[in-house]
């Protein structure tokens, strides 16, 4: 079966990153679109349009229009992803969901606003359609499996976590917070401070924190500054070994326990190799392979709009807390003013 699938959006992620030659794997939209045999990628649409010449040409794409509205009247697709930046996905999910799209691939954090997000939700809801974001490591075969470790048990009890990233918490946080729901499923309450450490986005500054979840696992999350290296690592401490992620999230390595060298009746912890399977990063290329399935097989996608909501929630709540010095905050946040901007 063929989908005909367009990008909203030329930019970075939508086309842009396939032109950078430190990615090896497909890092686009229209490149896992492009390389998928499932799909016919019929158009892309942006204000740009050296963008949409460029593009049209590297991934062989028949049309291309300047008005988003005009190419889903007139393409009709199947398939739509959204590459624009958050506070224009309310009004293209509408107006997609209007047009009969299928399934939407739509670019993190979900909206600006609670109250944008759960209305994308609804629409989507309404009409059947499929609405995926794109928290990446969600797709990754490497994080699946550690997800899998830790609910096996192979970790033990989660004892602490800690994360530290840079650039944002509604940029790089939002995928925080979905990689730490991924793991540690829902959140019970967090607390939060604003960082001194220097975000690029004025208006999407770094917070430091705490994080409870549901099942028991005390996470702290702390921010760093972009301008110094990019950072995006992950310590958990189980009572069976230790599992650390480095390298923008994609690296993993494993310490088991052994007895301590210098201290008689103790134990540390050493590294070793890792027993969790790694694969090449192919997420995008596997984002849009499992939208695929989902489609076909009406299934729910792994990374849902509701998920987005829940990484939104927590971006407010660290807002939120932080403005009342550190008020301890309880989730799922009902309602929030907030109006985010990740740029
Ligand atoms: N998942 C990830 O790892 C990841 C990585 C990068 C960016 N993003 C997200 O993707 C979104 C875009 O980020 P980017 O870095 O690609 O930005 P970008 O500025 O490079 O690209 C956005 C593009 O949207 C176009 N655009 C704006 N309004 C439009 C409209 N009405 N119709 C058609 N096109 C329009 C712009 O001209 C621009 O080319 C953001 O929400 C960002 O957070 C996600």
């Amino acid at each position: 079966m063929k989908f005909k699938a367009a990008v909203i959006g030329c930019g970075r992620i939508g086309c842009g990153f396939d032109e950078d030659p430190k990615r090896k794997q497909v890092s686009t939209h229209a490149g896992a679109y492009f390389f998928n045999s499932n799909i016919d990628l019929v158009a892309l649409s942006d204000v740009n349009e050296d963008f949409l010449k460029k593009y049209s040409q590297r991934f062989s794409v028949p049309n291309t229009y300047t008005n988003y509205k005009d190419m889903l009247e007139i393409e009709k697709p199947d398939i739509i992803s959204i590459c624009t930046w958050n506070e224009t996905h309310h009004e293209i999910v509408k107006v997609a969901v209007e047009n009969g799209v299928k399934a939407i691939f739509c670019e993190k954090p979900i909206s600006n606003s609670l109250d944008n997000a759960k209305g994308m939700i609804n629409f989507c809801q309404e009409r059947g359609v499929i609405l995926m974001i794109d928290h990446q490591r969600r797709f990754d075969y490497t994080h699946q499996n550690i997800k899998n470790f830790i609910k096996e048990g192979k970790l033990g009890r989660i004892q602490q976590a800690s994360f530290y990233y840079t650039a944002g918490i509604a940029n790089t946080g939002s995928h925080m917070f979905d990689l730490l729901r991924f793991f540690f499923g829902d959140v019970g309450w967090i607390q939060a401070h604003k960082s001194n450490n220097f975000s690029p986005n004025e208006k999407d500054p770094n917070f430091d924190g705490l994080i409870k979840f549901k099942n028991g696992v005390l996470c702290t999350i702390q921010a760093c500054d972009v301008k110094n290296y990019l950072i995006f690592d992950l310590d958990i401490f189980g009572t069976k070994g230790k599992i650390s992620l480095s390298k923008a999230g994609f690296k993993v390595e494993y310490n088991e326990i052994i007895e301590s060298d210098l201290f008689s009746g103790y134990k540390e912890l050493s590294q070793t190799n890792c027993p969790i399977k790694e694969k090449s990063r192919d997420f995008m290329v596997d984002a849009v392979k499992h939208l695929v399935d989902c489609i076909i097989n009406k299934q729910k996608p792994i990374c849902s709009g509701e998920d987005g909501l829940a990484s939104l929630e927590l971006i407010c709540a660290f807002k939120e807390s932080a403005e009342q010095k550190g008020k301890m905050i309880s989730l799922p946040l009902e309602q929030s003013q907030i109006e985010i901007n990740s740029k």
